[in-house]
């Protein structure tokens, strides 16, 4: 690891939290001949650059979207691959994410994964509870619309049960119950690619975001290209609805 950030030479300022959309994986492979589960597998070790590159760049907080909740849509043997893939690599990064301070947390809805996918995550997260250098969140089975419909279904649970008082319901106990009431927002969403959507990623925690798409593949999203992003949003002027100054 380089002592020296980016940021730190350009005097600029880090986002806290990162929020990565990370599309390409089935171009990459295709582009290569490869059968797209290649390209995902490539996309996994790139997430590993990514993270080291997090934790050098000062950010708090990454979050991942590995897996949407229409998702499910793509053929069973992508699906058994990618779910193959977070329960290996939940399994073999546990020492290394250890050693750097790293602690994983999972969002998306569980309820729908095999029971040795979420164990296997389950297990990560509690491995790594203790860690504080970097949050690195992983989105599976998530969906923003997902997710506030079931922080809905909660709030009206607690609501019949008379654990709440209705009337209290504003924003910010709102945006406690979702699956991310444990993150700030993210300060940065990136979507790798070439496409400039959100495609239902954290579509209400990403209302004061800032945007960077970019045109390479994921398993080609570099240190050194994710840095030149963190380089542009330093030099953002981020007003929140204010005026400019
Ligand atoms: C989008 O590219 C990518 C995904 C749906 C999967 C993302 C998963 C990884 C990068 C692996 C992460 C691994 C762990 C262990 C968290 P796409 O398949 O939609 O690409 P395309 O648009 O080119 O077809």
């Amino acid at each position: 690891m380089r002592d020296i950030s980016v940021l730190e030479i350009s005097g600029g300022r880090a986002p806290a939290h990162v929020a990565i959309i990370m599309d390409g994986n089935g171009r990459w492979a295709k582009r290569k001949g490869l059968p797209r589960i290649m390209g995902h597998r490539a996309g996994a070790e790139r997430l590993r650059e990514i993270v080291e590159a997090s934790v050098r760049n000062g950010i708090e907080y990454l979050t991942v979207f590995a897996f949407s909740t229409e998702n499910w849509r793509r053929s069973k043997s992508e699906v058994e691959g990618l779910m193959n893939l977070f329960r290996i690599y939940s399994r073999s990064e546990a020492n290394s994410l250890n050693s750097n301070g790293i602690r994983v947390r999972f969002i998306g809805d569980r309820s729908e994964l095999e029971p040795r996918v979420y164990e296997a995550m389950a297990k990560l997260e509690s491995a790594t509870e203790n860690n504080s250098k970097l949050c690195l969140t992983v989105a599976i089975n998530y969906g923003g619309r997902d997710d506030i419909a079931r922080a809905a279904k909660r709030l009206a649970r607690a609501a019949a049960d008379g654990e709440i008082d209705p009337d209290l319901v504003n924003e910010g106990y709102f945006a406690a119950m979702f699956d991310t009431g444990f993150l700030p927002d993210p300060d940065l969403v990136v979507r790798t690619s070439g496409e400039m959507r959100i495609s239902n990623f954290l579509i209400w925690q990403s209302a004061y975001a800032e945007f960077a798409f970019v045109d390479t593949l994921w398993p080609d999203f570099t240190a050194e290209r994710f840095e030149t992003v963190l380089e542009s949003y330093s030099r953002r002027d981020r007003r929140f609805g204010a005026a400019a100054s």
